[in-house]
């Protein structure tokens, strides 16, 4: 089972994904907890371009995001996938519909297109979505990267990004209210995917 955390920056997605992993680890599963770029080194230095690297254009953000994913589905989480563990992914293809996609208005269709063909089409199997006001989120993030300099412009922008995309994929996206106690969180996060297995 292939499990992602998505939200806004300062969302509280990271302490829900390691939640996750501690609550699926009790119950004796193998569950590789993981994030882009994951450990490649390919995708390292992808993302550290684009997140510490001179000013780019939104296609040279989507596609260094791109080359990242591709790099961490083939080596980290196919395998994981493969041999049978869950694996707890701290964004994923989601970031890049909200992120690119819609907030720097590249859309949806395309940005998803490109995604699907460098991951050989691997979607989630569900996605939590956490969802707080951009305002309280902002008052969270410590070192901000270079998205985060961007404000809470982007950050509003990425915040209605995201319930849209809850919209177009009520599937598999499962909204959650992020403004609650971390634990109470996690308890809504795991009986969700009880609910679903
Ligand atoms: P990350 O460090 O994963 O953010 P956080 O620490 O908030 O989880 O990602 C850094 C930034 O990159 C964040 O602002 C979101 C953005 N991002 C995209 O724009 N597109 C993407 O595909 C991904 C994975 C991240």
């Amino acid at each position: 089972m292939f499990i992602t955390f998505e939200g806004a920056d300062g969302s509280g997605k990271s302490t829900q994904a390691e939640l996750l992993r501690e609550a699926l680890a009790a119950e004796g599963r193998e569950v590789v907890l993981t994030r882009e770029p994951g450990g490649t080194e390919l995708g390292e230095r992808a993302r550290d371009l684009v997140l510490n690297g001179p000013q780019m254009g939104a296609w040279a953000e989507a596609a260094l995001f791109a080359a990242s994913r591709a790099e961490h589905v083939e080596h980290v989480i196919r395998p994981a996938l493969e041999r049978g563990a869950v694996v707890v992914c701290d964004r994923y293809v989601d970031s890049s519909l909200a992120y690119q996609g819609i907030a720097r208005g590249l859309g949806v269709d395309a940005v998803l297109q490109l995604n699907l063909a460098v991951t050989g089409g691997l979607l989630p199997d569900v996605t939590f979505l956490l969802l707080l006001d951009p305002d309280v989120a902002a008052g969270r993030y410590d070192e901000p990267d270079r998205l985060e300099r961007e404000g809470t412009a982007l950050q509003a922008k990425v915040d209605a990004a995201y319930r849209e995309l809850a919209e177009r994929f009520p599937e598999r996206i499962v909204a959650v209210d992020a403004a609650r106690p971390p634990e109470e969180i996690a308890r809504e996060v795991h009986d969700r995917l009880r609910e679903r297995s």
